[in-house]
């Protein structure tokens, strides 16, 4: 039977061993007596299974342990425990193998040579990863179309924004055509167009070759644009695997009907719903999904009370991430 699955995360752990520093300067003095040694336990006991040509996004709090997963995933940080399969490979016994069949980026450091141009560094790669001419040439080409890079092909990597080196990174991570892509926080202090562009980007190297992506992210429209499938992880555990549609249904399956009356005289209720809010003329009513359409409960509201206007606002990923974190 052949294996759909492109990365298999088992009981994964990382522990960092630091040398415990108490505050102020009294807890400088006794450090220089005494050291107690903490562990930080960075990932802990993670499962995780991502098949051929998903896109999952990891989310969670800052220090949750993202960066650490990505790097235990990419071969770049030795696992305490546990073990991460690539294509049904042992990435830390098969280090130099599984590396050829992944790419990655890190938003906020390059991988690319400071002293070379652009295009010098992709040459470099090339001969790394032994890419043959026209592979290279053919996958420059597509996304050259995608993201603009033969413009900055000749400029140093020293001299380009933030932007460009992003989108430099980004192709010298693809240029040996992995299988699997790992982006920690790619969209991080990018500008708008730069950010729209490597999505199309992930979303069309998702499309055509199927790669298979993990992406960790702070931004939640790269979530909307990119994800079906959502991992959210606090203190180094995952505390939701889920489809962005059901974690929806399931946290917050309510919406908010918000109408403006001409006046705010007798403002009517209505047993389906919960008036959570009134401000002058304009109610806010909260309801189920499940116990009334928005189309019945503007109909039987305006039959208590002549209507100006209405909205109905669905609860953002944001609030549900917020809530989900909560829990
Ligand atoms: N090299 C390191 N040495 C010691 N502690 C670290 C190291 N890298 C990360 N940590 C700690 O491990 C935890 C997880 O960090 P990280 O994986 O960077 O989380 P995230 O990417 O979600 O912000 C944090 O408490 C962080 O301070
Ligand atoms: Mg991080």
């Amino acid at each position: 039977m052949e294996n759909n699955k492109m990365i298999e995360v088992t009981d994964l752990s990382k522990d960092y061993h630091v040398v415990k520093k108490e505050a102020g300067l009294s807890g400088a003095i006794k450090g220089l007596f005494k050291s107690g040694k903490q562990t930080i336990k960075a990932v802990s006991h993670v499962d995780l299974s991502v098949d051929k040509g998903e896109i999952i996004a990891v989310i969670g709090p800052n220090g949750a342990g993202k960066s650490s997963l990505i790097k235990m995933m990419t071969g770049v940080l030795t696992p305490t425990g546990g073990q991460v399969l690539i294509n049904g490979k042992d990435i830390t016994k098969n280090r130099k193998e599984v590396v050829k069949n992944i790419g990655v980026v890190f938003g906020q450091r390059t991988q690319l040579n400071w002293d070379l141009r652009l295009g010098e560094s992709f040459e470099l790669l090339r001969h790394i990863y032994e890419i043959d001419r026209d592979e290279y040439e053919k996958n420059l080409e597509v996304m050259d179309e995608i993201l603009g890079i033969k413009e900055i092909i000749n400029k140093p990597v020293r001299q380009m924004s933030l932007g460009q080196r992003v989108k430099g990174d980004l192709v010298a991570a693809m240029l040996h055509s992995p299988e699997v892509l790992f982006l920690d926080e790619p969209t991080i202090g990018l500008d708008v167009n730069t950010k729209f562009a490597l999505r199309k980007f992930i979303k069309e190297i998702n499309r055509v070759n199927k790669t298979t992506i993990v992406l960790t992210t702070h931004d939640l429209g790269d979530i909307e644009e990119l994800c079906e499938r959502l991992i959210i992880i606090n203190h180094g555990k995952i505390i939701e695997d889920c489809n962005l549609l059901d974690i929806t249904d399931r946290i917050a399956p309510y919406k908010t009907l918000v109408v403006e009356y001409y006046d705010d005289e007798n403002i009517p209720t209505h047993e389906n719903s919960t008036l959570d809010k009134v401000e002058g003329n304009v109610a806010r009513y909260r309801f189920m999904k499940n116990d009334i359409t928005a189309a019945a409960l503007i109909a039987e509201l305006s039959n208590k009370k002549k209507m100006k206007d209405v909205a109905i606002e669905e609860v953002g990923i944001d609030e549900i991430i917020r809530i989900a974190y909560g829990q």
